[in-house]
């Protein structure tokens, strides 16, 4: 037992469980390749401002959840909550915009939130993302979707169900609020100054509170939907018979509001029954405002983050975790004889591309075979006295215990190496 401990809401990733992660890795980046993403990796942390600025002063994300500190030389920093701002951040800096091209980034990223950690929720979590910059086009956040969709597919997660709203621009969130402001008036009076101020910091959040008391409050008001204007509504007509088209199924949902500032007409989620309560697989939308608002040209744009640790609960849950690769073979000595040429065929066996190990310990046949077994090794090569004398290995076949005797050049071979 170590006197330290990993902290609360953070997570080691042992090597049982690291097949699992690249496998999701590998399956994201050859998903996206297909449509033209490339990756884009930023720093752990930027200038607390840019967080600020993009997700919002109300929201939750920065309101509460940043960990933020000033650095040594006095500068405010915090760790990303999220890989938007950051990827747009470095777009502008670099001027990856082109001409009359949309711009398509995807990666894969640790996020740092101040949560209450539970089951599906951390405070350093990982996110593989997706942005696409500089289309206002409904096809831009249908490809979003498609490809957000493909993915779980490709994992082996299908039957998801896609849940989309459009929560409009400025005016239409101005004209909803205040009419939901007026819907909730009577709980609003009812409730606890600290509670009142809490909720009108971000009265659209309420719509997707869980809290019973605040969806019987909000419960009758009509969907923000009745209140977008005439672009946003054709804009989201379009979205969702292009989805139609792409046999991509869905469904409207109101009460999807998303947590950030950022997000203009389009937002969706990607919800999961077998996450219980933290059931966002993941989550995304149009962002129209972000590029301009930090400095950029106006630059309509859609993106969607993934959770990496839900998806692999989920994938856990339908027992489709990957297991370790595990070595090709363990080379065993059976006397100390047989200690004398491993080393020679394990850089043999390596430069082939087999990837093997052996003791160094002068350790017992039984603990030998043990390493071999913890090793997960398809085969165990071993090396005694009548093997040094015909200059030979047995091979044993760790699965079914099938032995052969082979001379030691045959032994990349018999394990598999291509002749
Ligand atoms: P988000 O909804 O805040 O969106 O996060 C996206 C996903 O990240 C969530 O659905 C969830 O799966 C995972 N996630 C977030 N926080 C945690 C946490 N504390 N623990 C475990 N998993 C978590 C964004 O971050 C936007 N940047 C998405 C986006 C990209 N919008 C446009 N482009």
């Amino acid at each position: 037992m170590s006197r330290f401990q990993a902290q609360r809401g953070t997570e080691d990733v042992l090597p049982k469980d690291s097949a699992s992660w690249r496998r999701l890795e590998r399956t994201f980046e050859a998903v996206v390749s297909l449509y033209g993403y490339e990756e884009i990796r930023t720093p752990t942390f930027e200038e607390s401002e840019l967080f600020i600025r993009s997700s919002g002063e109300t929201s939750e994300v920065v309101d509460k959840q940043l960990y933020r500190f000033m650095d040594k030389g006095g500068r405010d920093i915090s760790l990303k909550p999220e890989g938007t701002a950051p990827a747009i951040r470095a777009y502008l800096e670099h001027s990856l915009a082109q001409q009359g091209q949309v711009t398509r980034l995807w990666y894969c990223t640790p996020i740092f939130r101040y949560e209450r950690p539970q089951k599906g929720r951390l405070r350093e979590a990982h996110q593989v993302g997706l942005e696409l910059i500089g289309s206002p086009s409904p096809a831009a956040d249908a490809e979003v979707i498609e490809v957000t969709v493909r993915f779980y597919e490709a994992l082996g997660i299908s039957g998801l169900q896609v849940m989309l709203n459009c929560i409009g621009r400025t005016e239409t969130r101005s004209r909803f609020t205040s009419a939901l402001l007026d819907h909730i008036k009577p709980w609003l009076d009812s409730i606890e100054p600290d509670q009142r101020e809490r909720a009108l910091k971000n009265p659209l959040r309420l719509l997707d509170n869980k809290d019973p008391s605040i969806q019987e409050a909000v419960n009758g008001m009509p969907p923000i939907l009745d209140f977008l204007e005439d672009e946003s509504r054709e804009h989201f007509e379009s979205l969702k018979s292009i989805l139609s088209r792409k046999g991509i199924r869905f469904e409207v949902r109101p009460s999807i509001v998303r947590g950030l500032d950022y997000y203009t007409d389009t937002v969706f989620e990607v919800q999961s029954d077998s996450l219980g309560s933290q059931n966002a697989l993941c989550g995304g939308g149009r962002y129209d405002g972000l590029v301009e608002q930090m400095g950029g040209p106006p630059t309509p744009s859609v993106g969607v983050a993934m959770g990496v640790e839900r998806a692999l609960m989920v994938l856990e849950s339908l027992g489709k975790s990957a297991a370790p690769p595990g070595l090709d073979a363990f080379i065993i000595a059976a006397t100390d004889e047989g200690r004398v040429p491993i080393p020679d065929l394990a850089y043999r066996l390596r430069a082939l591309g087999l990837s093997c190990a052996y003791d160094f310990d002068a350790r017992s046949l039984k603990n030998q075979f043990k390493q071999a077994d913890r090793a997960g090794a398809r085969f165990a090569v071993i090396i005694g006295d009548d093997e040094m004398k015909s200059s030979s290995a047995t091979i044993r076949d760790m699965a079914s215990g099938a032995q052969a005797l082979v001379p030691l050049d045959a032994v990349p071979t018999a394990i598999g190496a291509r002749p």
